[in-house]
């Protein structure tokens, strides 16, 4: 058998602890699949974890030991911390330094390839050094793998996702149970879903991250996350799941980019996704990407989106990849522009939930307004104040889904609707999930 892949790690938390697991038991399986050995020969972390078993690999809180050791050819990066910005440091700072060193690298950090990898991957490239990022996105489900090799025959044309797995665990719980988001972001903190600032998760950064990235592969454009509109599920509340299940939607946070002579768009935002839609039964921690190629037509791929094991599947699968062949493939980058989000000329229906006042005439001036903008009023809901009672509420929410329309026209009918004295504060909007019609 070929002389062994020797791999470096770094990070000792929950995705990093999953990764020595596989390798050390599963090594005999790796073996055989990679045509070579999959050997641990350094760890480093900044916390020692002793109780750790790494099959007498030795240890160091020093990340230079990685690359200064020469026993190391691919350097396994799962560093995490606190502060987001220290961690990406390091992790590019890692990511340089093994390019420099002529290691291979395996990272799951998805901001390090978001942000960095339109002038990582290229120099990498150049130093004949092989890099893998599958466990960046959607975690255990080998999505990037899908759209690089599976899906090679097709011109990509749109893809939309739950590429967080946080959000969804808290959508889910707000779903099932009316449990509260914040007893529901605990749990998924506990099992080790959520980022270390999880702030990350509930404003969609992560998720705009992942699509960044989907994108770039995709439709063969450099990563552009700066142009991607994201908007978290903060803003979403048990009520509005509520309604939107009467209207035959679930409510999911979605990431959705196309690429159309207008440019590769990209969004991430809370969606109202028809119930019968396979990707509306997409629940918990799971993730699910829906792409749709030329010649294949639409595809679903489905599975865990976050945790050790997942994440530490992805992992192991590029380690198995680079084991195999060591040289890398070539990416030709397509001269085609960002159309960017444009926002303004999105086309998609909208859920409004517009804080009305109960007294008459507020409805017929909702409906007047949005007529003003061309807008039609596909279904309504608004239920009698005696069924809010006990919650003392003054007002009397009107649920209005609307025909699809232009982003710019709902935004001025919707200004113009909270200007109204019948209306007391902001209108809660969210849009329809359009997937084809991304562009
Ligand atoms: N915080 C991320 C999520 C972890 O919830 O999906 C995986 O990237």
């Amino acid at each position: 058998m070929t002389a062994p892949l020797r791999v470096g790690l770094a990070g000792l938390g929950t995705v990093g602890r999953a990764v020595v697991h596989e390798l050390l038991d599963n090594a005999d399986a790796l073996a055989a699949r990679a045509g070579r050995r999959l050997e641990l020969t350094r760890v480093v972390s900044r916390t020692p974890r002793p109780e750790v078993n790494l099959g007498g690999a030795p240890f160091d809180t020093d990340l230079g030991t990685l690359t200064a050791d020469d026993t190391v050819d691919v350097i396994v990066e799962t560093i995490a911390g606190e502060d987001a910005d220290a961690a990406l440091a390091a992790a590019r700072g890692l990511f340089e330094a093994a390019i420099a060193a002529g290691r291979h690298v395996v990272t799951a950090n998805k901001a390090l390839i978001a942000l960095h990898g339109n002038t990582l991957l290229p120099a990498a490239e150049q130093a004949g050094v092989r890099v893998g990022f599958e466990a960046s996105v959607a975690g255990g489900i080998p999505i990037l793998n899908a759209l690089t090799q599976g899906l090679a025959a097709n011109r990509i044309e749109w893809l939309a996702g739950i590429v967080n797995g946080t959000s969804n665990y808290i959508l889910t719980a707000m779903t099932e149970r009316r449990g509260d988001f914040d007893t529901a972001l605990a749990e998924a903190q506990r099992l080790g879903y959520a980022e270390a600032d999880p702030a990350f998760d509930i404003e969609g950064v992560d998720a705009a991250y992942k699509l960044a990235i989907l994108a770039g592969l995709a439709f063969d454009v450099p990563f552009d996350f700066g142009s991607v509109h994201t908007e978290g599920i903060a803003g979403v509340d048990v009520e509005d799941i509520e309604y939107a299940r009467e209207l035959g939607y679930r409510i999911k946070h979605l990431g959705i980019a196309s690429c159309s002579d207008a440019g590769v768009r990209a969004r991430v935002h809370p969606c109202l996704v028809p119930e019968h839609a396979l990707i509306a039964k997409v629940d918990g921690v799971m993730n699910a990407v829906q792409v749709s190629g030329h010649a294949v037509g639409s595809t679903l791929y489905l599975g865990p989106g976050a945790g050790g094991a997942p994440t530490a599947s992805a992992i192991v699968a590029d380690l198995v990849d680079i084991a195999r062949r060591e040289r890398p493939g070539r990416r030709e980058l397509r001269a085609v522009q960002s159309g960017g989000a444009a926002m303004d000329a999105l086309r998609s229906a909208h859920y409004l939930k517009i804080p009305a006042v109960d007294e008459p005439g507020v409805f017929a001036h909702v409906a007047e307004a949005l007529s003003r903008e061309g807008i039609s009023i596909e279904g309504a809901i608004q239920r009698a104040r005696a069924i809010r009672a006990g919650e003392g509420a003054q007002w009397v929410p009107i649920v209005i889904l609307t025909n699809v329309v232009a982003e710019a026209d709902v935004r001025r009918a919707t200004e113009a609707i909270e200007a109204l004295d019948g209306v007391s504060g902001a209108i809660r909007r969210i849009r329809v999930a359009d997937f084809g019609g991304a562009a």
